[in-house]
């Protein structure tokens, strides 16, 4: 046969391949936006053009449905856009839907992260460690916080002092949320501020470098191309920043076993947890302590600090909010000279409002995903979820939605006010998800916000660097919320305070 007939029928053999799903959603009557081949609806994404809660926000808001149609290259899957049917699926129905889409690969320790577990490891696990982050572990782990609140706050003096009042602010809230997992989570208090090329800052920057082409492959595979994770043995933990935590994790569990030490953090609550299990459907060796803490690291590191950095991005934006965040902070600070846990729990109330308007314009995971264990047919409707669809819960579009929030693009802490709560639909704001696979940090992740943000206001104004006012772009390539450029240049300018406790 002719060179150029056999080319032809290749090409057509391969387009009849990658469309062969792509009238799944018209024969069901489901909105879709008309997919390309190879691509699907997700080319911005694969051409590493578009952050994926970004495109999942311009088909969310192009189509009408309680849920949508999408097509990931050749593979539909849906988008839940009514606030009732994401509440059935991600709670009511959680039985059905329990499992992430995440890739999961033998033999690899990022698939022992509690986020990528599958049923029934998962529960099994999640049963067991719920406790380690309950309200009573963390007032016990809180004078970490309060030391890397005090350590942030030296570290902007000694840049300041010594250099420029220009600090990129990426990078102070990168020190910060490292410092507070590492201390946390693998016992060594003040490494990340004290030398800021710390192994742990740099494996949790390495993890989500989405600059580098070959992270942000890997991770994207993990989410969505799973075969590639298979073919080339993908990892889900960048490779040297695992070893560099297990060896650092190991080396600390040794050192309290020989040395019968006992501090209140979670590398305890993990040796405790190995030493007292009685569960017989978990297996809690050293492996899977490791596993448990770079959980940890992973889900505390990056989220901390983006929410961190978006939040004095907008308050250097909106001076007179910051300076509501000031007066708080400084009413706490001149009374009790550092926040009391019960007032950091429950008082200090502007600035959870700023943390929670924070994270709905910029939810670190602007996206979420469930598996669909078994057909599902959607009540009062003939939609069938079928077995192994993949279902998105887009975060951002929701949080967007000027259905849900009048003038979705304005920075507005006050939606979140005692008064104006009630207003708040039921699973409009989803930054910690909802239902029984929900963030299990949540609360730990409030106090660190709360402590960094009063830290700094307490004792510096905030302004816009360079050109003052530009608008934030997400980063293409991270599944992530971050800025594009992974930057955010801010100035810090010293307010005098009589009684400082910050000594050298
Ligand atoms: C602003 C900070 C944070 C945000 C916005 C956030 C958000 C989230 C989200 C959206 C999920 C996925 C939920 C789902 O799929 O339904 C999650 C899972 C998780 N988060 Fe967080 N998180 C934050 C901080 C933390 C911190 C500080 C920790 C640890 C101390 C933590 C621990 C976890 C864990 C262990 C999971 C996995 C839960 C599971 O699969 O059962 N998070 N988080």
């Amino acid at each position: 046969m002719d060179f150029s007939i056999c080319v032809l029928i290749i090409v057509f053999l391969t387009y009849l391949y990658w469309t062969r799903h792509f009238n799944y959603f018209k024969s069901r009557q489901i909105a879709y936006i008309k997919p390309t081949p190879f691509f699907g609806n997700i080319k911005g994404v694969m051409t590493f053009k578009k952050n994926l809660g970004v495109v999942l926000k311009d088909i969310y808001d192009q189509l009408e449905g309680p849920l949508v149609g999408f097509f990931l290259m050749d593979k539909p899957a849906m988008i839940l856009k009514d606030l009732e049917v994401i509440k059935l699926i991600w709670v009511t129905e959680f039985n059905n839907f329990s499992d992430r889409t995440l890739a999961q690969r033998k033999g690899d320790l990022g698939s022992d992260l509690l986020p990528l577990m599958r049923n029934p490891d998962w529960r099994a696990h999640r049963k067991l460690l719920t406790p380690g982050y309950s309200t009573g572990r963390i007032k016990n782990m809180y004078n970490i916080v309060i030391d890397s609140g005090v350590e942030l706050v030296r570290y902007i003096k000694r840049v300041t002092e010594t250099g420029t009042n220009l600090i990129d602010m990426r990078h102070v809230a990168a020190l910060y949320g490292a410092e507070v997992v590492t201390s946390t989570a693998f016992g060594l208090k003040g490494e990340c501020f004290r030398d800021e090329n710390s192994g742990f800052k740099k494996a949790g920057e390495r993890i989500f470098d989405f600059n580098d082409p070959k992270r942000s492959l890997e991770v994207t595979s993990y989410l969505m191309f799973h075969p590639l994770v298979h073919i080339f043995r993908m990892k889900f933990v960048e490779a040297k920043s695992e070893k560099f935590l297990k060896d650092e994790f190991l080396k600390i569990v040794d050192y309290r076993r020989k040395n019968n030490i006992s501090e209140p953090d979670f590398v305890d609550i993990l040796m405790n947890l190995r030493k007292n299990n009685k569960s017989d459907e978990v297996i809690m060796d050293d492996e899977k302590m490791v596993a448990m803490a770079i959980t940890f690291f992973i889900a505390g590191f990056e989220t901390t600090s983006a929410t961190m950095s978006f939040a004095l991005y907008e308050l250097a934006k909106h001076p007179e909010l910051q300076q509501r965040v000031r007066e708080e902070a400084t009413s706490v600070f001149d009374k009790y000279q550092a926040i009391p846990f019960e007032i950091i729990t429950s008082g200090m109330e502007y600035t959870e409002q700023v943390m929670k308007e924070t994270l709905r314009k910029y939810p670190p995971a602007p996206h979420l995903s469930r598996r669909c264990n078994r057909d599902y047919m959607l009540p009062g409707t003939n939609i069938l979820i079928e077995k192994g669809m993949a279902v998105y819960l887009p975060v951002y579009a929701i949080h967007m939605d000027p259905s849900n929030y009048s003038n979705p693009t304005e920075f507005n802490p006050d939606r979140f006010s005692k008064e104006n709560l009630k207003q708040i639909k039921p699973c409009s704001w989803l930054p910690f998800s909802v239902g029984p696979r929900n963030c299990l940090g949540e609360r730990f992740a409030i106090i660190n916000f709360k402590s960094a943000i009063a830290n700094i206001l307490y004792n510096y104004e905030v302004e816009l660097g360079e050109d003052g006012l530009y608008e934030m772009d997400f980063h293409p390539r991270s599944f992530t919320t971050a800025p594009k450029g992974m930057k955010l240049p801010l100035k810090f300018k010293r307010i005098h305070r009589e009684h400082t406790k910050y000594p050298e």
